[in-house]
């Protein structure tokens, strides 16, 4: 299995947009190369058809910067075959409107997501008469054959529903996927947002050759603390957990957990601007290098 990490950042990216607090401020002067987009990850069996987890507002510079991802030649070549979400958030769906422009894709999600996207952010409808998108249920549980070589499962990660869903019904608006090479036998599994660590998804994280995990807060009120210069107006921004964001720190965070498995290789993603995993030199970056954890980088390629 061929993977490459295209992008390790919560929405936003890192710097944001808007965004002077220390660590945008420390990127903003660091450049281009320390620049993080947004996560979305592309996974290949054989290395000749491609699949992203997730879609992000930045894929149209991700896969241009992917040489797996050049179209071949001809005029509509490319090598990417379809699209998994693991969520409906805005920032793993907005891509699919950058996907346009003739190719047939597949987009695989769970009911829900698929629910959300066909109502409260009616994109499957709306990019319908633009693109040849071709949308399949996932259920959680039930392996799904990607190519030849690679065949993923859904694992729930529970109810946590983007904010402009919140009325919406259905079960698993969060997933993490498995997805296994049939060939050499290794699992990669790949959950940007762990609102909590539910039993199942333990045991499919306990196995895997490379488990990447959120990673978006390094503490449960960085985001008020990052953010707060007074005097304030703007409402409390809200905690991590509140977020659907697991920490990474303290007892029971990502970093415990990640460090507590068995075997294989741990990293971190969809980092929020605001987290000082962001700084290599910072004090939480020494902490998490004593552990077994490291922080996925934008291009990073991994074999399995
Ligand atoms: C999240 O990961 O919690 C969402 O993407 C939040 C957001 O970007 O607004
Ligand atoms: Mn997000
Ligand atoms: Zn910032």
């Amino acid at each position: 299995m061929k993977i490459r990490v295209l992008g390790t950042a919560a929405g936003g990216g890192s710097p944001q947009w808007n965004c002077s607090c220390v660590q945008c401020a420390r990127a903003r002067r660091a450049g281009p190369p320390s620049w993080r987009t947004q996560d979305s990850l592309a996974v290949s069996g054989t290395g000749d058809t491609w699949y992203l987890v997730n879609a992000s507002p930045d894929v149209r510079a991700q896969i241009l910067l992917a040489p797996e991802l050049t179209p071949r030649p001809g005029t509509r070549e490319t090598p990417l075959r379809g699209v998994l979400l693991s969520s409906a958030e805005l920032d793993h769906t907005i891509g699919l409107a950058v996907l346009r422009e003739g190719a047939p894709l597949n987009v695989y999600a769970p009911p829900a997501v698929i629910g959300a996207l066909s109502s409260a952010f009616p994109l499957r409808d709306v990019l319908a008469p633009y693109a040849d998108h071709r949308w399949h249920a996932v259920e959680p549980g039930d392996p799904l054959r990607l190519d030849e070589r690679l065949v993923v499962t859904a694992v729930s990660l529970g109810d946590k529903r983007p904010r402009y869903a919140r009325g919406l019904p259905g079960r698993d608006w969060v997933v993490a996927y498995s997805i296994e090479d049939e060939v050499t036998g290794r699992r990669l599994v790949y959950a940007p947002n762990l609102a909590s660590w539910p039993e199942e998804f333990d045991k499919a994280a306990a196995g895997a050759d490379v488990l990447i995990a959120d990673g978006t807060f390094w503490s449960d009120d960085e985001l008020r603390r990052a953010t707060r210069t007074p005097p304030r107006t703007a409402p409390t921004p809200p905690r991590a957990t509140v977020m659907g964001h697991l920490p990474v720190a303290g007892p029971g965070g990502v970093g415990e957990r990640l460090a507590a498995l068995p075997g294989g290789r741990r990293l971190l993603t969809h980092l929020n601007n605001t987290n000082p995993l962001l700084d290599a030199t910072s004090d939480q970056s020494l902490a998490l290098a004593s552990s077994s954890v490291e922080v996925a980088a934008d291009g990073m390629v991994l074999e399995l």
